[in-house]
């Protein structure tokens, strides 16, 4: 890659999320004050310790440690990763940390064990190998369900949201088949018995006319092209019609 193109591909990954003090910076990718906002209404995040996996500009990490008492931010991305922990610097925010790293379970077992851990709209990439980022392991060496494991290990509360088959992406058609729906999926194979879990409605969808909208669309195949024309024309995204899963630990399941 040339040097312009390797800058306009950071430019681009920076660009995914806002700047935490600027929800409604323009050029963000993602709609996540919705994201954040439904979390927030369904998970008490003051005075915990707060683990946000594939943490990308750190919109949910800055926005946490507002509240929590402490935040550490992972992603495999080194530059996000160095942005992000110069402006925690220059905020003086220091229950917040970032660090360089692939998510595995040997990073995790270094970190200590947290009260809430985010894991939002990353699974997918590591599940399927996706071309999206250069960091993710197509050797087959890397089980990520045993990811998932460590992850359920070391957590209270543990916040899930992952993207589906149909939503066009090069990676979508790799996801692993869903027989009973995603959302039983979800429930066995991500959070399994020890977790009460609550599934957020597309959060980033809400009201009437949008929940017939959300009715339709989440029926649409993005693969194909008709439903790629109806995007165009409504300006949809599919990512915003992606549910968050909160998973609480049952009282009987103490952690590992
Ligand atoms: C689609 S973004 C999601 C960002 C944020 N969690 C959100 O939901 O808004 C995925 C992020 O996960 C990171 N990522 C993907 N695979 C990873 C891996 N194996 N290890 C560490 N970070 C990874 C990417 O660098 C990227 O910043």
């Amino acid at each position: 890659m040339n040097r312009k193109s390797e800058r306009q591909a950071f430019q681009d990954r920076f660009d995914y999320h806002p700047r935490y003090n600027d929800p409604n910076f323009s050029r963000s990718r993602r709609k996540v004050n919705h994201r954040l906002n439904a979390i927030l209404e369904h998970v008490d995040v003051t005075g915990k310790s707060v683990l946000d996996l594939g943490c990308s500009g750190g919109f949910f990490s800055f926005s946490m440690a507002q509240r929590a008492s402490s935040v550490v931010g992972v992603d495999a991305d080194s530059e996000l990763v160095e942005t992000n922990n110069e402006l925690a610097k220059s905020e003086g925010l220091d229950n917040l940390e970032f660090i360089n790293g692939d998510i595995s379970v040997e990073l995790l077992k270094k970190l200590p064990p947290s009260d809430v851990v985010l894991f939002l709209s990353v699974f997918h990439h590591i599940l399927t190998a996706s071309q999206a980022y250069d960091w993710n392991d197509e050797s087959g060496t890397v089980d990520p369900f045993q990811i998932i494991a460590a992850i359920r290990d070391r957590c209270e509360v543990f916040v899930f949201e992952i993207g589906l088959q149909n939503e066009g992406y090069e990676w979508s058609r790799r996801l692993p088949e869903m027989k009973n729906g995603a959302d039983a999926w979800i429930r066995d194979k991500i959070f399994g018995p020890a977790f009460d879990v609550e599934r957020i409605d597309t959060p980033t969808i809400q009201g009437l006319t949008a929940g017939i909208r959300k009715m339709i669309f989440r029926r649409l195949d993005f693969t194909k092209l008709p439903a790629r024309i109806l995007r165009k024309i409504f300006g949809l995204d599919p990512r915003d019609m992606r549910n968050i899963y909160v998973g609480t630990r049952k009282k009987q399941h103490g952690r590992a």
